[in-house]
């Protein structure tokens, strides 16, 4: 008799048994529809109410079996990014063996839609995608709260990738609780900037501009998902680090500008920037809105995505 593949007290998704064949996981980027920094803490980072939303841009990984651990990576940006044990799939790999008692084997391949520095947590991304492949491929078979607790030691966004959908972040943004939004599509258009902005920078010139705000919880943002009226969530929309990245960046003003004069509901900086993102009224508005800002040749690139979609899932 084989032995069955899930055992009843498991997630439906999460077998125990170890892949013999190759581990292919999708990893969605986020936006924040909303995001209010609060103030230093003692550990140096920045208290934050956030409503993370993970978007229909996609990096994926591919773990297979072998001796040692190893990362080769295509596509967006790759040629700026380390291969070593810095890189942050690198990390999470370390640091799901260490939770496990794993030998730390596998070779991953990382194939990059989303741009690195970018304020679209590809990095993070990235990690949550390694954890979800190697827990696969060895077996471990760890639930998705299990991979958030280890995401948490490794980045502040990386338990949402791990979820993904719409959620609620607090603490460092480490603390993400689901947004139930009823199954509803939202339409966002990312103007990719030329260079990527480094985040700690970002946070640093939001201390340095005393740029906080009075913003409390976000519960007209919450209103307006569930009303699913785009034009009603356009005037909820809330940035923070929008005027620390609009002040290193002042060009991104016009890329704001020109997503409007393209008629999008509503422009922001997405996170720490420098992408800007639109929202829509539905796909074809945003198709609209998307060739608007290519002929207007204020970014490197323009992309259409939909949210929310699931986090690091396998394929
Ligand atoms: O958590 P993560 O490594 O992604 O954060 C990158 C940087 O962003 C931190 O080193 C810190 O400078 C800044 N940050 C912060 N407060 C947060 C999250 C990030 O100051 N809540």
């Amino acid at each position: 008799m084989t032995e069955p593949l899930f055992s009843e007290d498991e997630e439906f998704d999460r077998p125990r048994l170890a892949a013999h064949g190759p581990v292919r996981v999708r990893v969605p980027a986020k936006i924040n529809l909303h995001l209010h920094v609060g103030p230093v803490r003692s550990d140096g980072f920045h208290e934050l109410t956030t409503v993370y939303h993970a978007i229909g841009l996609y990096d994926e990984i591919t773990a297979r079996r072998g001796d040692t651990l190893t990362l080769t990576m295509e596509g967006e940006g790759t040629g700026e990014l380390s291969l070593g044990e810095d890189n942050l799939v690198m990390r999470a790999v370390r640091a799901l063996a260490a939770e496990t008692g794993h030998d730390a084997h596998a070779r991953l391949h990382l194939k990059k839609q989303i741009p690195i520095a970018a304020g679209l947590a590809g990095g993070s991304a990235d990690a949550a995608a390694a954890l979800v492949a190697c827990d696969q491929l060895w077996g471990t078979g760890l639930s998705r709260d299990d991979l958030a607790v280890i995401a948490a030691t490794l980045g502040s966004d990386i338990p949402f990738l791990v979820l993904g959908g719409t959620a609620l972040g607090t603490g460092r943004g480490e603390l993400v609780s689901p947004i139930l939004t009823g199954g509803h599509s939202w339409h966002w258009v990312l103007a990719v900037a030329e260079e990527g902005l480094s985040t700690p920078v970002v946070y640093r010139a939001f201390d340095e501009l005393d740029a906080h705000t009075s913003a409390g919880p976000p519960d007209g943002l919450m209103a307006a998902l569930r009303q699913r009226n785009p034009e009603v969530l356009a005037g909820e929309l809330a940035n923070d680090l929008q005027a620390a990245a609009l002040h290193l960046r002042p060009e991104l003003q016009q890329v704001l500008d020109a997503g409007l004069d393209a008629g999008a509901l509503a422009g922001m900086i997405s996170g720490s920037g420098p992408t800007c993102v639109f929202l829509a009224e539905d796909a074809r508005h945003a198709a609209l809105i998307a060739a608007d800002l290519e002929e207007s040749r204020c970014c490197r690139a323009v992309r259409t995505a939909v949210g929310p979609v699931p986090g690091a899932r396998v394929l």
